[in-house]
């Protein structure tokens, strides 16, 4: 019973519509689960990252889809260094292979891509495929951060450092903002969280001052496009008010 209506209500629900109508121009997404979802099957961590990968590629083309101009992913923080190196060697090894083929892939979607995060301490080789797609891209204007050896602590740290060394005494929020990684992009109107966990874990911790959150139990590899759907449909009940009074 609870099934047939849940089908019925979200047959009748036009996404793109509400994406339109809520005002979600950038959602976020912090991409966990990779590892439980491996071990849960007594695969390697790898093994989760592996199809971790794939569902970047579906949601992030799903989210275009709807309408969305903005999507950020978190897919490795400057605290992931602490895991064991196979691993991450293997989730380099992974996002090097996306990189390189994300433009073919993307010839009708025009989206533009924009990496987040200090590209100095990755390998050169990935370094440079991620600036070769920064570069090849920057006309579109669809875009797709990746925040990759990113930390929000360090990338405002980035900011007043650079604007002291062009010579300010003082600096103003708009002067912290231009300095960002995400200084072409709004704010995250939506920050989606899968896997359980309730927290930022130092993604964006500028940026989403009045971002709406949604959390969910999925673990990143199983994530669906009606997942996406159910954290849109949340998002457009969310009475926004930024510190006013709705409807005032
Ligand atoms: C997220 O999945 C991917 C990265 C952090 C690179 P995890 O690897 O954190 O998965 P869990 O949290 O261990 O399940
Ligand atoms: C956050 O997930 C980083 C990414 C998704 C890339 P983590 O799995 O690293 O976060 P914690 O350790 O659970 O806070
Ligand atoms: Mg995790």
């Amino acid at each position: 019973m609870f099934f047939k209506n849940k089908r019925r209500r979200d047959a009748a629900v036009d996404i793109p519509a509400l994406v339109r109508d809520s005002g979600l121009c950038h959602i976020a997404f912090i991409m966990d689960g990779n590892g439980r979802w491996a071990t849960k099957r007594s695969l390697p961590r790898e093994a989760g990252h592996k199809v971790g990968i794939e569902s970047f590629r579906k949601i992030v083309k799903y989210c275009f889809n709807c309408g969305i101009e903005t999507v950020t992913v978190y897919a490795f923080s400057t605290e992931n260094w602490s895991r064991p190196k196979r691993e991450v060697d293997a989730i380099m090894k992974l996002l090097d292979e996306y990189i390189r083929t994300a433009e073919d892939e993307d010839e009708e979607n025009r989206t533009r891509y924009i990496f987040l995060g200090d590209k100095t301490a990755l390998d050169e080789g990935l370094a440079k495929n991620c600036e070769v797609l920064e570069k090849l891209t920057e006309r579109y204007k669809r875009t797709l951060n990746i925040a990759l050896n990113y930390g929000g602590r360090s990338e405002i740290v980035k900011a007043v450092n650079e604007c002291i060394a062009s010579g300010a005494s003082a600096v103003t929020e708009e002067d912290i903002s231009k300095h960002l990684y995400t200084s072409l992009s709004p704010d995250p109107d939506l920050i989606v969280r899968t896997a359980g966990e309730k927290r930022l874990s130092n993604f964006l911790m500028w940026q989403s001052a009045y971002s709406e959150f949604y959390f969910t139990d999925v673990l990143w590899p199983d994530i669906t496009d009606r997942d996406v759907d159910d954290a849109i449909i949340d998002f457009s009940k969310r009475k926004r008010k930024f510190g006013g009074i709705k409807n005032a």
